[in-house]
């Protein structure tokens, strides 16, 4: 029995991803760009892995799209683990990368180790994303030292909307596409195979993108990064509050369930649902009888 990994089986792996950015300059560049997308549970990374998408981020936009919550601060590492774990069963191709939530790798580097170590052990997890650049430098480097490889999220960071302000395109000045610069480099320097740019001019996500020896993955950050990530639920018209700016919805879900409740409801109250052939029937010996079970 052999321990190398059956290549060409279509498994999506961090050395793809890297590989996929080194051998795309000069090259059909299109062809080379990462798709990516959220999931939260099992039918939603099924259908995504199957149609093909690289990778599956268990984003902490659980605790908004989902959850119900008004920011991404209350989420808790067991609700990351808990929805985690259902990506994974849903997911055979696509890299699957859990996002590490707010409190879990902002106290002691071993402490945040340990959280990181969870993911992978207990939910399946091919990777985590943490948000932050220089700041978290030592914590990236030290998690790639235990073999577990680092996404980057740089640019708006929603973990840190209350010391921003509020969720604001960032660096726009040029001192702030400078520390965004600076940012991302340390993001690459520490270790990690990719950087997510969030909300950041197309003009500054491209120098990055042309700098960085990893895959730079956009979120309103223009088309010239290495790749692309939406919410899902953005992508197919599940929220209430419209598409931001830089989403593209494709489907409006939000309404093809609207209607089929209705439908429904509208049935029941007819007493059209179930008709008789959705029910199921006695035996035609018992049928005729008043009373079919026999009292004990
Ligand atoms: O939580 C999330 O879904 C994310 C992506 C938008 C990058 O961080």
């Amino acid at each position: 029995m052999s321990a190398v990994s059956n290549p060409g089986n279509g498994k999506i792996t961090v050395p793809d991803l890297l590989q996929r950015k080194s051998s795309a300059a000069g090259s059909s560049v299109e062809s080379k760009k990462i798709t990516c997308l959220t999931a939260y549970d099992y039918p939603t990374a099924r259908l995504l892995d199957e149609a093909g998408v690289d990778v599956i981020l268990v984003g902490d936009s659980l605790g908004m799209v989902v959850l119900g919550y008004e920011s991404t601060l209350p989420v808790t590492i067991e609700e990351m683990l808990h929805h985690t774990r259902a990506v994974r069963r849903g997911a055979r191709r696509a890299l699957v990368v859990a996002d590490m939530p707010f409190g879990s790798f902002h106290t002691d580097t071993a402490e945040s180790l340990r959280n990181a170590v969870r993911f992978v052990k207990e939910a399946g997890a091919e990777a985590v994303k943490v948000e932050g650049g220089e700041r978290r430098l030592e914590l990236i480097a030290r998690l790639t030292e235990a073999e577990i490889p680092v996404m980057g999220h740089v640019g708006l960071t929603p973990q840190s909307v209350n010391a921003l302000g509020g969720y604001r395109v960032q660096g726009k000045t040029p001192d702030a596409a400078e520390q965004l610069l600076r940012d991302a480099r340390a993001v690459e320097a520490s270790g990690a195979f990719a950087v997510v740019l969030e909300a950041v001019p197309r003009e500054l996500a491209a120098q990055i993108t042309r700098e960085l020896r990893i895959p730079t993955i956009g979120i309103g950050a223009g088309p010239d990064c290495d790749g692309q990530i939406l919410v899902i639920h953005d992508l197919l018209g599940l929220t209430f509050e419209g598409p931001p700016k830089f989403a593209r919805q494709y489907a409006d879900v939000g309404q093809i369930i609207s209607k089929a409740v209705r439908e429904y409801c509208k049935d029941v109250r007819e007493g059209s649902f179930p008709s008789d052939a959705e029910s199921y029937h006695a035996l035609p010996s018992l049928r005729d009888r008043k009373k079919i079970y026999i009292e004990s």
